[in-house]
């Protein structure tokens, strides 16, 4: 399938929120939008995946993703492009903020994905190393929606700019 699965796990909408956001940025017409709660079993079916969740817990991953990691730990992502992004909360969780993401973009390493859309870390302030590429980059967006809402909706434009040419848009 040429399109771009989205799949993104969420609480209490704010990753949802932001999933419908990217997409609407890339079109409409090119991302379908799913809820890993429901949708895991159609990930096979795309070449090209953008990746969300929030954390939870003091460093849990999302709950909808946790249940599907079993399932996730057994699938081949060679040869596809994956964009991760995450939501949380870097004044209240410093040391997990965003872990989740740093997760599973550990899961999707070690079944072969090819990364795109890392993310600069200036402008954030936390002490979680798990979302980290390297000291000045997360693995994919970051946004923190109880803090920086304002900055969201930049935060995503931008992202999208830089993912779209490794999605073909
Ligand atoms: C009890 C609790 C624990 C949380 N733990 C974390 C955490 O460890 N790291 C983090 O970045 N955010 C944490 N958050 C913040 C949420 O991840 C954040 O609000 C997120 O945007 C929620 O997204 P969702 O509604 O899509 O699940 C926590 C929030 C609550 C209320």
């Amino acid at each position: 399938m040429d399109k771009i699965g989205l799949f993104y796990g969420t609480y209490t909408g704010v990753t949802g929120e932001v999933a419908k956001k990217i997409a609407a940025e890339l079109g409409a017409d090119k991302v379908d939008l799913h809820n890993i709660c429901c949708d895991g079993d159609k990930m096979g079916d795309y070449q090209k995946l953008i990746i969300g969740t929030s954390t939870w817990s003091i460093g849990e991953l999302q709950e909808d993703w946790d249940s599907f990691m079993p399932k996730l730990q057994t699938m081949d992502f060679t040869g596809k492009v994956v964009a991760l992004f995450g939501t949380g909360d870097q004044v209240g969780y410093p040391d997990t903020f965003l872990d989740g993401m740093g997760m599973l973009y550990e899961t999707f390493q070690f079944r072969g994905a090819t990364f795109v859309g890392f993310w600069p870390t200036t402008g954030y302030d936390f002490t979680s190393p798990l979302p980290l590429l390297d000291h000045d980059h997360f693995v994919g967006l970051a946004i923190d929606e109880d803090n920086q809402a304002e900055l969201t909706d930049s935060r995503i434009k931008e992202w999208c700019r830089l993912i779209r040419p490794a999605f073909g848009l």
